[in-house]
């Protein structure tokens, strides 16, 4: 990481109330869950038509289940790195914090974040196809696969959002007006590919707000934000997290 850019990030964040962060699989990759796009990402072993499209789970809801089964069982026993808990502990030091993340293992919940704004849902959540109703089931491995809906019988599937399907309408409305009325958005760990999300920073460039982007990588959107910090998420935050405090309570 460049001390440099660091000690600017850190002299941009100081003087704001509305900071908004979002992220993506980079950021739990140090807790050991896999991402999606790097040299061992998911998508490289699994070809995500065959998992995650609502297709797949019409024509073999056992196979889409047992590949989220595992994924469940993956990520039960994870706990949050340094990179989550900075972020949690950042809900109370912006006057308006938001968290949008990209992510459906709920570690940022687990790190004590309050609101997390789940754009793709959330992998312990189960939806009933029939009735709409969402519960959360920490169970692993699943006792029944694929599983059923205790009130109606019909299938449960993950409340998550797959290839070629519309994330919650609410949910994005929510993630937009954050993006355009914040005063800086952290970008962390996301590969900046997968729209709507990769939309939101350039949301909230276009309203006026500073970007600063935290990955080992460069993104397609490096080239325009503001500020680029190389590195993992667990080490750069925790620095820009020292830098940020220092200037707030020298
Ligand atoms: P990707 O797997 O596409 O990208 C992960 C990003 O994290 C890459 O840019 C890596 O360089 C970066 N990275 C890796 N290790 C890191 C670390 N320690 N610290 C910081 N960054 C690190 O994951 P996403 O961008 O989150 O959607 O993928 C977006 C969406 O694509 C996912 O939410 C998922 C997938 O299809 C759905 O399932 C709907």
């Amino acid at each position: 990481m460049n001390e440099k850019s660091a000690s600017d990030a850190a002299g941009i964040l100081s003087g704001l109330e509305r900071v908004a962060v979002l992220t993506g699989a980079g950021i739990s990759a140090e807790s050991g869950v896999p991402t999606f796009r790097g040299a061992d990402g998911l998508w490289r072993q699994y070809r995500a038509e065959t998992l995650a499209t609502p297709e797949a789970f019409e024509s073999d809801p056992k196979l889409v289940w047992e590949w989220y089964d595992w994924r469940r069982g993956l990520i039960a026993p994870v706990e949050p790195n340094p990179g989550h808990r900075i972020l949690a502990g950042w809900q109370d030091l912006f006057a308006g914090f938001s968290l949008i993340t990209q992510n459906v293992d709920g570690l940022h919940a687990k790190s004590g974040s309050r609101e997390v704004i789940e754009l793709h849902g959330n992998i312990w959540k189960l939806r009933c196809v029939r009735e709409g109703t969402v519960s959360e089931v920490r169970t692993t491995p699943l006792p029944r696969i694929p599983p059923v809906c205790s009130s109606c019988g019909a299938l449960l599937r993950p409340h998550v959002v797959w290839f070629g399907e519309a994330l919650d309408p609410a949910v994005l409305e929510r993630a937009f007006d954050l993006s355009s009325s914040c005063q800086a958005m952290l970008v962390v760990g996301t590969s900046s590919v997968v729209h709507p999300a990769a939309s939101l920073p350039r949301t909230a460039a276009r309203a006026g707000a500073a970007v600063i982007e935290i990955n080992p990588e460069p993104t397609p959107l490096t080239p325009d934000a503001d500020i680029f910090l190389a590195g993992k998420a667990g080490q750069v935050l925790p620095a820009l997290d020292r830098l940020l405090r220092e200037r707030r309570c020298p």
